[in-house]
């Protein structure tokens, strides 16, 4: 089954109120809405991205956390999306989300066991990122947890500082600096130009 933005915005709310708190729910929203714009102005540079998609994975990136626990929400986002019948093409963000350069070793937060679950460590390596996931991958490295939009610099710090620094971390910031890269030049811009409330929150 396909989806909509404003179905995968419906998925979301199902859940606001329901766990402990609400900040993953505005953090997807604010994913989602940052990835509609990038998608837009991709567009106007003559890119073909689909936008409403973009909203749509961002939106849907971490339900996973639908029971209030980060722990395992990649592969529990995964497997309620593929239980409802969504296809892979919008189930797949709840797998990429989190990591960058084909990578699973190039994560936030942890330095993840490659054998502890060989499905995500495999698909990770073999899938080929469409553009909308890369949005996805860089929006969740601008979004914080609650609805604001940070420079990749503060949001890798905030990360950081609540969940520790590891032996993979020079590694995925690296990464997540190709992948700012990556945006600025098919833009020709810097893309923090679409975000001018970014300056409120440095
Ligand atoms: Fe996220």
């Amino acid at each position: 089954m396909k989806l909509t933005s404003k179905e995968a915005r419906k998925f979301l709310e199902e859940y606001r109120g329901k766990t402990e708190s609400d900040i993953w729910i505005d953090h997807c929203i604010c994913v989602g809405d940052t990835a509609g714009k990038i998608a837009e102005a991709l567009n106007e540079k003559g890119y073909k991205v689909d936008i409403d998609k973009s909203v749509t994975l961002g939106y849907l990136h971490d339900i996973g956390k639908y029971n209030g626990e980060s722990h395992g929400h990649v592969m529990r986002g995964y497997e309620y999306l593929k239980g409802k019948g969504i296809d892979d093409e919008y189930a797949n963000i709840c797998l990429t989300h989190s990591y960058l350069n084909n990578d699973i070793i190039c994560t936030a937060g942890g330095v993840p066991d490659p054998k502890s679950n060989l499905f995500l460590t495999e698909f990770i390596k073999n899938h080929e990122y469409t553009i909308e996931e890369k949005i996805i991958n860089l929006c969740d490295l601008m979004c914080p947890q609650g609805g604001r939009v940070f420079t990749i610099d503060k949001r890798l710090i905030d990360i950081m500082i609540r969940r520790g620094a590891y032996s993979n971390t020079q590694y995925h910031i690296k990464e997540t600096y190709k992948l700012k890269d990556f945006f600025d030049n098919l833009l020709g811009y810097n893309i923090y130009e679409l975000f001018p409330q970014i300056k409120d929150n440095l």
